[in-house]
């Protein structure tokens, strides 16, 4: 079937951590008509039930998709992509790439053997994860440590708050305080939010760390897969947020750094 120039690329997360996944997609497709979907009535994802984000993300993205018929749909999310990507790709027809925790490139790039995994309290626990470690991180030590109030914290940033430096010492300690911590020279960022707060994290680990996230890898994967379309955005890319809207204003900013211009209700 011809995709229509129009046709969107749809980003979805629970929040606003997607935008890392659009600023890569921006790079690799600056032509791309992108809908960023935003279940701000739903945020913590990573603190619910796998029933609860099934129902959520299948229920959400059947909804847009019928409305905005994008030509492809990112779950840019690591928390819905582990539980949720296989049954959504079941359901749906439109094309889904989901986002999948950094663990073979980090497995290639650790010197010491030892590699952090920070990510909500859900993705840590999936059974995603731990077949990706056997699968890539065999003979490393992956450590994972659970960091929640990272979500807030990035959400906090993009509204031009300062979140507590606390939060970025914790998570750091979460994975160090484990045993063999001290050698972690990698930390997967395995949550879409977290890298909106790289350097504070960077600050907390010290220069001995380097960290890997999935976006880049996520965005090339979409160019790969809507090779030979063609793209006509007409528009600025425009937000579709859950929720009852309050905080549009606080977003609108951090927002227009990402080249989305509206915010509309769901
Ligand atoms: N950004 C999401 C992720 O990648 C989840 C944040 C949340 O809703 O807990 O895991």
């Amino acid at each position: 079937m011809d995709v229509q120039p129009t046709a969107p690329i749809l980003l979805f997360d629970s929040g606003f951590g997607g935008l890392t996944v659009l600023a890569e997609l921006r790079h690799e497709l600056p032509d791309a008509p992108v809908i960023y979907a935003a279940d701000l009535a739903g945020i913590p994802y990573g603190e619910k039930t796998e029933a609860e984000v099934a129902a959520r993300v299948a229920g959400l993205l059947g909804r847009l998709a019928e409305r905005y018929h994008p030509r492809l749909i990112c779950i840019a999310c690591n928390t819905a992509s582990t539980i949720a990507l296989g049954m959504v790709r079941e359901v749906l027809e439109t094309p889904i790439v989901g986002t999948v925790p950094a663990i073979k490139p980090a497995a290639e790039m650790t010197r010491t053997g030892t590699i952090g995994l920070l990510g909500t309290a859900a993705t840590i626990r999936q059974a995603y994860v731990d077949n990706l470690e056997a699968k890539f991180a065999q003979g490393k030590l992956l450590l994972r440590h659970a960091a929640p109030d990272l979500v807030a914290a990035a959400e906090l940033k993009l509204r031009g708050g300062t979140p507590d430096p606390a939060i970025f010492t914790a998570a750091a300690e979460g994975l160090r305080q484990q045993a063999g911590g001290e050698e972690i020279d990698t930390v997967v960022l395995a949550c879409t939010h977290f890298p909106l707060v790289q350097d504070e994290l960077a600050g907390a680990f010290g220069n001995k760390v380097q960290f890997i996230d999935g976006a880049q890898g996520i965005a090339r994967r979409i160019a790969y897969l809507t090779q030979g379309q063609s793209f006509d955005r007409q528009d600025d890319d425009f937000a579709i947020v859950t929720g009852d809207g309050q905080d549009n204003e606080a977003l609108r900013g951090g927002l227009e750094r990402y080249g989305i211009g509206r915010i509309l209700p769901l």
